[in-house]
């Protein structure tokens, strides 16, 4: 208990400096609760305002991919490079050290395979468990045009409901069925219905053309996804442009730990999303570290 003792009178009341209340510096989450803001700030750099998440869920649907056959070797020496970790609840909790600091985003829908139809998604993961895991937003699949889209657009409702009690905001990601043509039309809808139904921020692909328009128009921020594998210099040009284009960050898997040299890679998209590096510079970056190594 605190001494009573001689307590000083308080004085420093610096009556005429009003308390600052500043805004939050993410686009659409000034009107979110602390807690809520507090697990962005860790997910998107508050300096910069972005973030490169480092995307290796692959394997609630697809089993141990190529590049993901041994997290623990593969990805462990990618972390420190991350500013976030996207990935299941599996390899958190059997292959990530409880004492790495970086922000989790928790894949928290599945129930299908690609041996199946895959809009066919439930909720897989209870919030308590979110909470359990002391993670920063959880993320759902959402397949607008999609057979199951429904469905889907649901779990994702389900989750924002569920989050917002515990203070976790979720990711909406948005699935493109094989039927669906990739344009900027079907991403401006596809993350306008996300951000619409309450998601927190938008995971989607990006387009040659219009991909300006699709951030515009969606409130909360968007992270471009990064699809599958391409040369280096194509895909740090995507990242580029899809940062020009208005997106907050990234979110790529395969782009980073299928590349010739993972670490270099990743270091690299940083200096993309973090330090306005254009691709030439980026790849450059990219060279000397492979080489270096
Ligand atoms: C599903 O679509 C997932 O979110 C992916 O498993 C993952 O995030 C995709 O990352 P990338 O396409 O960059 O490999």
């Amino acid at each position: 208990m605190a001494d009573l003792d001689e307590v000083k009178d308080a004085k420093e009341y610096h009556i005429g400096i009003p308390q600052k209340s500043e805004a939050f510096f993410l686009k659409g989450s000034n009107n979110l609760d602390w807690g809520m803001k507090n697990r962005l700030a860790r997910i998107f750099n508050p300096e910069s305002g972005r973030t490169v998440m480092l995307a290796i869920d692959h394997g609630y649907f697809q089993g141990p991919t190529t590049g993901l056959e041994r997290v623990d070797l593969s990805i462990l020496p990618l972390v420190p490079y991350a500013d976030t970790l996207m990935l299941t609840r599996g390899i958190l909790r059997t292959v990530i050290p409880p004492s790495m600091s970086k922000s989790v985003v928790l894949r928290a829908s599945g129930g299908t395979s690609i041996l199946k139809e895959l809009s066919n998604e439930e909720v897989a993961v209870d919030i308590e468990d979110c909470a359990r895991l002391n993670v920063c937003a959880m993320a759902v699949q959402v397949f607008i045009g999609g057979e199951f889209e429904r469905q889907s657009i649901i779990n994702m409702t389900k989750l924002i409901d569920a989050g917002t009690r515990y203070g976790i905001p979720t990711l909406a990601v948005t699935a493109v069925g094989k039927e669906m043509v990739r344009d900027a039309r079907y991403f401006r809808l596809a993350t306008r219905i996300c951000a619409e139904l309450g998601a927190h921020y938008v995971k989607t692909y990006y387009v040659e053309s219009g991909f300006e328009t699709i951030c515009a128009a969606c409130p909360v921020p968007i992270v471009m996804a990064g699809g599958k594998k391409l040369p280096e210099l194509d895909a740090l040009t995507m990242a580029y442009k899809a940062i020009q284009g208005g997106a907050a960050g990234v979110d790529m898997g395969r782009n980073i730990f299928q590349s010739e040299a993972p670490v270099a890679m990743l270091k690299a998209v940083r200096a993309v999303v973090h330090n306005k590096a254009t691709p030439a510079e980026a790849f450059d970056l990219f060279q000397t570290l492979k080489n270096q190594k």
